[in-house]
C-alpha cells in the first residue's frame, strides 16, 4: 500500500494566451474547476496505474465538491479529515503554450495533526508500503520522522521547493523526487551535488528531456517521449505517482520509469491536473504503441 499524507486542492483553471506580467490584467478565454494539489494528483495517478492507495487528507467545511470528487477517482475517504480552515485553493493560468503559473491557498492543508498521522501509520506495513509527502502541508518532517521510526520506506517530492524545509527532510527519506530546477536549487542550498549525499534514490524529472534515477551503484535514464502538451499541470505529479505505483507492483525501477514517462506524456496532452491522469491500460497501451 502507499499512504500518500498529501494536499488535496480546488483547482481553479483560467486559460490565457499568454502569462500575465506585473501590473497586467488579462481576460481569460476559458475556466474550469478541478480537483488537484500536488498530493491528491499523486495519490490518483498511483491508484489508476495500479496500486492501493491510501490518501490522508484535510478539508474544509466547504470542501464538500471536492470529497465527492476523490470518492468518483475511485480513492477512499477514509483518511479525509473535516476541519475547520477554508479549503485550500490553487489559482492556476495555463497560457497556448501549455506553460502555467499557480498561486497556491494553504488552507485546510496546513492542518494536520500529530494524531491524525500516527493513527494512519498504524496502518502500514513496514514490508511493503511507502509512505509519500510533499510540502504543500503541515508536519512534512514529522511525517516523514515518524514513518522511518516505524521503519517504513518514505518518499518525498520537494515541490513546492523551499531549501529550508527539503534539506531537514534528507536524512529521513528513502526516495527524494525534484525536477530540474528543484535539484539545482538544493545544490546551490547544499553547497553540493544531490546526487553525492547518499540517497537511496534520486528522482530528477527533467521535462523534455526525460528523468533520471541515481541509485547508490547507477543512474537510469529514460528519454521522454515526444508529444504535443495541451496542459503541463501536474505531469510531475502524475510521474511519481505513476512511478511508484509501477515500481511497488515491479521492484523494476527502470520499467518503473519508462511506466512514469509514459503516463506523464499521456497527461500532458489532456486539461487539468487530476482528471488528465491515465489509467493502467492506457500507459500500457501507449506503451505498445511507441517503445
Ligand atoms: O502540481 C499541480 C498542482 O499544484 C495543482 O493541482 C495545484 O493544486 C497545485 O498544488
Amino acid at each position: 500500500m502507499i499512504l500518500n499524507f498529501g494536499s488535496i486542492n480546488l483547482d481553479l483553471v483560467y486559460r490565457v494566451a499568454t502569462l500575465p506580467t506585473p501590473g497586467e490584467t488579462l481576460a481569460s478565454t476559458g475556466y474550469e474547476k478541478y480537483l488537484g494539489g500536488k498530493g491528491v494528483n499523486q495519490s490518483i495517478a498511483a491508484h489508476r496505474c495500479g496500486a492501493d492507495v491510501l490518501h490522508l487528507g484535510c478539508l474544509g467545511p466547504d470542501g464538500n465538491w471536492l470529497r465527492e470528487q476523490i470518492a468518483d477517482f475511485g480513492l477512499s475517504l477514509e483518511g479525509i479529515k473535516t476541519v475547520e480552515d477554508h479549503t485550500g485553493h490553487a489559482v492556476i493560468l495555463v497560457d497556448d503554450s501549455a506553460e502555467n503559473q499557480i498561486v497556491l491557498y494553504g488552507g485546510s492543508n496546513r492542518a494536520f495533526t500529530m494524531d491524525q498521522i500516527e493513527t494512519a501509520l498504524k496502518k502500514a506495513n513496514p514490508k511493503t508500503d511507502w509512505v509519500i509527502c510533499q510540502n504543500e502541508t503541515n508536519l512534512v518532517q514529522e511525517i516523514a520522522q515518524a514513518a522511518k521510526s516505524m521503519n517504513l520506506r518514505v518518499a518525498y517530492s520537494a515541490a513546492p521547493f523551499e531549501a529550508e524545509h527539503a534539506i531537514p527532510m534528507l536524512d529521513h527519506i528513502d526516495l527524494l523526487a525534484v525536477n530540474e530546477v528543484e535539484a539545482a536549487a538544493l545544490q546551490d542550498a547544499l553547497g553540493k551535488d544531490p546526487r553525492d549525499i547518499g540517497l537511496r534514490y534520486l528522482l530528477v524529472t527533467k521535462g523534455a528531456e526525460g528523468a533520471d534515477l541515481h541509485t547508490h551503484h547507477e543512474t537510469l535514464h529514460q528519454p521522454a517521449f515526444s508529444v504535443t502538451p495541451k496542459d503541463t499541470t501536474g505531469a510531475g505529479d502524475t510521474f511519481l505517482g505513476a512511478f511508484m505505483a509501477e515500481f511497488t507492483l515491479s521492484n523494476n525501477p527502470a520499467k518503473a520509469l519508462c511506466f512514469a514517462a509514459a503516463a506523464s506524456a499521456i497527461q500532458v496532452t489532456r486539461a487539468g491536473a487530476a482528471p488528465a491522469i491515465p489509467m493502467r491500460d492506457e500507459v500500457l497501451a501507449f506503451l505498445k504503441e511507441n517503445q
